[in-house]
């Protein structure tokens, strides 16, 4: 911390304000006490300006196209780590010894099973539910059948239930697509890896067995690795309001994954996928861009634009790399994807994507892998959930054995009747 002080001038009256400093990033003006000493609120819907926490895991430079984990390029770790290790350092600060990375997944892979009751709890869902209903209903569950772990005052419990669900979370969303397909459920593999024995739990039947094709169980580590975490997003900040006042961990991942579900945040790479489809061959992107443009038409670029990247994401570059590995693997083509890279082009090139700094960000090109790895569009959110409850595991955790924690509770600026008295219905 510096004593580098803001000053607020209000009316005649100054206040000091503390400057507060991370290691790396813009220094927040703490207005902590501004209630206080003011009788003020500060007013940012959307939180455009306002540091929520401190947190040491994920840092972002939006500007630069910077993402780092606990430090680590987000470059770095797609290339030279595994989503299991990423997990470890995402939760323990560190990455692993050997030993500790082997124990590490021994401890995941003993968590993969589900309760069986809870097989039964799939059969009330609709064949047609979407896999995001199927995952916030599941994953709520879960508190029902692990209390155990809910002790969230209990380090060990807190330790216990983040290995639970990052465990537990292929085997719910593998159960949520083979429910979808009529099939039936595939039960976890323990001498594959997280993501291999997520492809044979997805794709795998019963009566024939599953070979995992490396290069396409590398691609879907990567994408795991590329989503883990990405500070305090929509459906984090959901993690932790739900666990600011206490919630257990199961209801908490729950909460996130509806907030994940939205278009404008997990839900794009599937609008993203679709929208490339709708567009189907060059010569009709003139046309969406065009309609992008328009003030009038609630049409945007899907898989365009951040809240926080003014620059390339820099994991839609590696999400590209990785459309042509799985091509080659799968020794496929889909000409969606010139029409990907003939729109981000164009974009690119377009004053007014200029101007406003939009940028293809991750979704843009992961739902054309997926698709090729064979998932269905509905599955890519809850792919996406899947890898992101290593985030919200990891920030759930630092929130709760933070000692300054406190319940989460915004103020408003209210601008509805002022005190009226109540009338009765013969005097309306
Ligand atoms: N296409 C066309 N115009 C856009 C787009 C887009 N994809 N994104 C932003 N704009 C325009 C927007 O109309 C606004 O223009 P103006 O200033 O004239 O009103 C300006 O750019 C700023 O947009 P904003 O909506 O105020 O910015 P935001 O930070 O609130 O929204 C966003 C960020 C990601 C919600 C938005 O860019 C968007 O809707 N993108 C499409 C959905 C998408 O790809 N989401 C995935 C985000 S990355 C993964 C994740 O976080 O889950």
């Amino acid at each position: 911390m510096a004593d580098k002080q803001a000053k607020l001038a209000i009316g005649a009256e100054t206040y000091d304000l503390p400057i507060m400093e991370g290691t790396v990033g813009p220094d927040v003006v703490d207005i902590r006490k501004l209630y206080g000493t003011t009788g003020m609120f500060t007013y940012d819907p959307g939180y455009k300006s306002t540091a929520s926490c401190e947190s040491a895991l994920t840092f972002i430079d939006g500007e630069e196209g910077v993402l780092l984990h606990r430090g680590y390029p987000i470059g770095q770790l797609a290339e030279h780590s595994s989503f299991m290790e990423v997990a470890y350092l995402m939760l323990n600060g560190e990455l692993p010894s050997q030993d500790e990375y082997e124990d590490f997944k021994v401890t995941i892979t003993r968590h993969t099973m589900l309760h069986d009751q809870l097989r039964q709890f799939y059969q009330g869902f609709r064949r047609d539910g979407h896999p995001m209903a199927i995952m916030c209903g599941v994953v709520g569950a879960l508190s029902a059948f692990y209390h155990d772990s809910t002790d969230i005052s209990d380090p060990e419990h807190r330790k216990i239930s983040s290995h639970r669900l990052i465990a537990k979370m292929p085997t719910i969303a593998a159960m949520a697509y083979k429910y979808s397909v009529g099939q039936p459920f595939m039960s976890p593999m323990n001498s594959l890896s997280y993501t291999g024995n997520f492809l044979r739990m997805t794709f795998g039947v019963p009566a024939e067995d599953y070979e995992v094709i490396p290069a396409v169980e590398k691609a879907m580590d990567r994408i795991f690795i590329l989503h883990a975490d990405h500070e305090q997003n929509a459906s984090t900040s959901t993690v932790r309001l739900a666990g600011s006042s206490g919630a257990n961990p199961f209801a908490c991942i729950a909460a996130g994954i509806a907030c994940l579900w939205g278009p404008a945040h997990g839900g794009a790479n599937e609008a993203a996928l679709n929208m490339l489809h709708e567009i189907g061959t060059p010569d009709r992107i003139p046309h969406y861009i065009e309609r992008a443009k328009d003030k009038n038409d609630p049409f945007r670029l899907m898989g365009f634009g951040h809240r926080v990247y003014k620059n390339y994401d820099p994991r839609a570059t590696v999400m590209q790399k990785t459309v042509r590995e799985v091509f080659d693997a799968l020794k496929v083509k889909d000409p969606v994807f010139e029409v990907a890279l003939r729109l981000e082009e164009m974009a690119l090139h377009d004053d007014y994507f200029i101007e406003k700094k939009l940028f293809p960000n991750v979704d843009f090109y992961s739902g054309i892998i997926l698709s090729a790895i064979g998932f269905p569009t509905t599955m890519f959110t809850a792919l996406f959930a899947l890898a992101r409850t290593v985030g919200w595991v990891a920030q759930w955790n630092e929130m709760i054995s933070d000692p300054a924690q406190v319940i989460g509770r915004p103020r408003q600026l209210y601008t509805g009747p002022t005190q009226r008295d109540y009338v009765p219905f013969d005097k309306r």
